[in-house]
């Protein structure tokens, strides 16, 4: 199997409000990450059609589409089918949808890898501890949510630094995605993200991709702040 470079863990979320503005952010981290992320803003923005001309622009960058599909077992298997002809290389569920459901979507996914996210990064404990007592803190509930996606097919999962060395020792074979990701020089004004960790603490942990907006986009030059990360990690 090849060697995964640093550079191919870095998923870049185009979180941009249009194709202008995502097109110019794509053209200059063209060759700097591994992943374009399109996800909810730009999706609805701009239509599926945004993944073929991100495809034209950056060949050789695959592209990861994170809708999120969380609904009824018919519905998303029936979006699944649909999002699977636009060809992305990865696709997120919630694993909160339950079995029945990730499973409907991973039927329908074609090659497409389905992951499912298990806790947002952005809920800290005390908001987990209101919505799901009985699980008291998320680490509990990332370890249900994880084994459920396992049952269902999926091939991997999204979550929080924080639970990234648990994961990969007790799920080996899912591929670990995940945000929250804050090198030590980064500051993000008005930060909503809660349970973070740095590239190289979640690489050690276990991560095999980062998603690192933020830290990228507000750089002055986000193509040298790519670098700086890749460099960190090797
Ligand atoms: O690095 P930054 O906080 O800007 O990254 C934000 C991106 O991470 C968004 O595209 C968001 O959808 C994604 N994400 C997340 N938490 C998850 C899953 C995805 O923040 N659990």
């Amino acid at each position: 199997m090849l060697e995964i470079t640093p550079r191919d863990r870095l998923i870049f979320p185009l979180d941009l409000p249009d194709w202008v503005t995502a097109r110019k952010m794509a053209h200059s981290l063209n060759g700097h990450v591994g992943w374009f992320k399109v996800g909810l803003e730009l999706f609805i923005a701009e239509g599926p059609s945004v993944l073929a001309r991100l495809r034209e622009l950056a060949p050789e960058t695959k592209i990861f589409l994170d809708l999120k599909l969380h609904d009824i077992p018919t519905t998303v298997g029936l979006a699944m089918a649909a999002a699977a002809r636009l060809k992305p290389d990865m696709i997120t569920v919630h694993a909160q949808g339950g079995v029945a459901m990730m499973r409907a979507a991973v039927e329908r996914a074609e090659k497409t890898l389905v992951l499912a996210v298990t806790v947002l990064t952005s809920l800290n404990p005390v908001v987990l501890e209101e919505l799901t007592p009985a699980c008291q803190a998320s680490g509990a509930l990332v370890a249900i949510l994880a084994a459920r996606a396992g049952q269902a097919g999926c091939g991997g999962l999204v979550a929080s630094g924080q639970e990234a060395r648990f994961l990969k020792a007790t799920f080996p074979q899912l591929r670990l995605i995940i945000p929250g990701i804050r090198p030590a020089w980064a500051q993000v004004a008005g930060d909503d993200q809660q349970r973070t960790a740095t590239p190289a603490q979640a690489v050690r942990a276990g991560a095999d991709y980062l998603v690192i907006g933020r830290p990228i986009r507000e750089a002055r030059d986000p193509a040298e702040a790519a670098d700086r990360i890749s460099v960190e990690l090797a």
